[in-house]
């Protein structure tokens, strides 16, 4: 177990975006505040109040389904610039009475009026008035109206609770009712998230009436009460999601995001569906992976990058050394060129994930592999034959949470509003999401992590946008034994594999696993990043960068929570919220 006491730094924000400007702050994390051991059942979120939320249902007789909605009630309550109702998730639940694992894909949507060209034209015509976007993430795919997708995130713990819940709605809702009401203390990683994006929060009316007169951020400390959310989620408890979809919380999200200059209508409020998808399931590395299918790009990426590096590397070969990273970067080099040319919302495109994943097209990725020397990204490219159609489009801050109870169900919630406070409007007491940047703004223009859009993921009419988010739960012979995701934007999965390679591959305990120093590469650029905060030893960077791999330093690649669940003797929990972001586990 892990008993160092560490100094870390951390990025502030919601731990997203390359764009996103770093202000370091030391964070004295006590041994195992971070991880905590607990035999009946666990709840690691990103912020200890969400841990708290689920534990407390927990407690009242509530399963992981209960609890994980409760977490993301709470979450999105005291942690606004992350997650919150209005945006979205992607959740996978494995139900131990029949071993079934369900994906529940509540991805915000375009309205639809969206058209492939609405944020060119949008950029040209306020360039035309002399707007230059020079203030940060300004571009109208993230800020305003137009950023907005129709959010899911209600529709998403409603049908949590349906399909798999038994808690009454007021023990669920009751926590993240009390927090908004009650108000919560800022916390640091909030305050230093507000500071840098002091011009989102200005720009609304409620959220700068957070702010203390001519202060710059939220302050550590200060109190931070949100009664109108209150106010929402007491008719959420009390409607259903049909309020936020149909109801008059609907019609203020309507008139708000017209006012920020969107065109969001009440029929693609009341349109809004959930999908419940079939997850990725496969084997590598002797165990069961299951994780998101399209329109995440996230476990597909983790799928390819793994057969890669279950052949690449040998069994006697496996621990965090040079090979390890220059086969994990080499490996994620052509997924992350896939998703730059063929991905995009499964209900709208035709995405070739058969062809994609071929043996064939693996072989040929795999007989790249140069252990000496690095292979530049575009030669992974390989795109597929003509013979496989691929269709264009005709007209057009993120939190990651996991649940365990008792009788071994499993949740595994990534839950976002893209940027850090979202399209920096709010409705209703909610934060607005601008999950509309996760689209192509156009062919090869790349979003705020950096990732070339797609022709395939322009915008249309009720399309989803590609994202990265992967909860992910992997399972051997006798059940799960490890249940994880990320937030991070583009560096979510990579982020995600090596956590779950340092434990299950490498044999680090948990805590140490989601501790060590992580890499990144996403092919374009064809560039390996390494994080600041946990900074790979100098001799491993000196060996990758005689590789040949490009380098660059990040503040930090993502932030994992994860449970892991031992199954030997007893049953035994060991949940890890990741330091990178302060966050604490709960459970008993
Ligand atoms: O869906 C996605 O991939 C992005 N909207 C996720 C953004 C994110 O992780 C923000 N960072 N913490």
């Amino acid at each position: 177990m892990f008993r160092l006491t560490i100094v870390v730094f951390f990025i502030l924000g919601s731990g997203c975006g390359s764009a996103l400007p770093r202000v370091p702050a030391p964070l004295v994390t006590e041994p195992s505040s971070y991880e905590g051991a607990f035999s009946e059942f666990a709840v690691a979120c990103d912020h200890t109040a969400g841990s708290e939320a689920g534990a407390e249902v927990l407690r009242a007789g509530g399963n992981a389904a209960d609890a994980a909605a409760a977490a993301m009630l709470a979450l999105g309550v005291v942690n606004p610039a992350s997650s919150g109702l209005g945006g979205g998730a992607f959740i996978l639940y494995y139900r131990a009475s029949d071993g079934s694992l369900t994906f529940l894909d509540a991805r915000e949507r375009a309205p639809a009026a969206a058209d492939s060209e609405m944020f060119s034209r949008r950029e040209a015509e306020l360039r035309a008035e002399g707007e230059d976007f020079s203030s940060r993430l300004s571009l109208p795919s993230q800020l305003g109206g137009l950023a907005t997708g129709v959010p899911g995130e209600a529709a998403g713990i409603d049908a949590l609770l349906t399909r798999f819940g038994r808690a009454s709605r007021a023990t669920v809702f009751d926590p993240a009712i009390r927090l908004a009401q009650e108000g919560i203390e800022v916390s640091e990683k909030l305050a230093h998230a507000s500071e840098n994006s002091i011009d989102r929060l200005r720009r609304d009316p409620v959220m700068n009436g957070w702010l203390r007169d001519g202060s710059s951020s939220l302050e550590v400390g200060q109190r931070l009460v949100r009664p109108r959310l209150a106010d929402t989620l007491r008719a959420f408890a009390r409607e259903g999601a049909s309020e936020l979809y149909r109801g008059s919380v609907a019609s203020e999200i309507v008139s708000a995001n017209r006012e920020q200059g969107g065109i969001m209508t009440a029929d693609d409020l009341a349109d809004y569906e959930v999908r419940v998808r079939e997850p990725l399931d496969g084997e590598f590395f002797g165990l069961r992976w299951v994780t998101a299918p399209p329109p995440s790009a996230g476990g597909f990426t983790m799928f390819q990058s793994l057969a890669l590096l279950d052949g690449w590397i040998g069994a006697g070969e496996r621990s965090n050394s040079v090979l390890w990273f220059h086969a994990l970067a080499e490996s994620w080099k052509g997924p992350y060129l896939d998703r730059a040319r063929y991905f995009g919302d499964p209900d709208h495109v035709e995405l070739p994930l058969d062809a994609l994943m071929s043996p064939g097209r693996l072989s040929l990725r795999s007989a790249l592999f140069d252990r000496e020397r690095e292979t530049p990204a575009e030669r992974f490219s390989f795109p597929l034959p003509d013979t496989v159609e691929v269709h264009q489009p005709e007209g057009g801050g993120t939190s990651h949470l996991c649940v365990v109870d008792a009788e071994g169900n499993v949740a595994a919630v990534t839950t976002t509003i893209n940027l850090a406070f979202g399209a920096g409007y709010t409705a209703a007491g909610i934060v607005m999401n601008d999950e509309m940047d996760d689209f192509a703004r156009g062919v090869g223009l790349e979003n705020a992590y950096g990732l070339p859009g797609a022709a395939t993921n322009l915008p249309g009419p009720g399309r989803r946008p590609v994202s990265t988010m992967s909860p992910t739960i992997i399972l051997n012979q006798r059940g799960p034994v490890l249940c994880l995701g990320a937030s991070g934007g583009s560096r979510i999965v990579t982020a995600i594999q090596q956590v779950a390679l340092n434990h299950l591959v490498l044999g680090l305990p948990l805590a140490d696993a989601v501790t060590a120093p992580r890499i990144h590469h996403q092919g374009a650029p064809d560039v390996l990043r390494s994080e600041e905060s946990y900074p790979l030893d100098e001799a491993t960077l000196a060996a990758l960068v005689r590789l040949g791999h490009e380098h660059q330093m990040i503040a930090n690649v993502a932030v994992v929570q994860a449970i892991g669940i031992e199954r030997g003797g007893s049953f035994r929990l060991i949940a890890v919220s990741d330091p990178r972001k302060g966050g604490r586990p709960r459970g008993r």
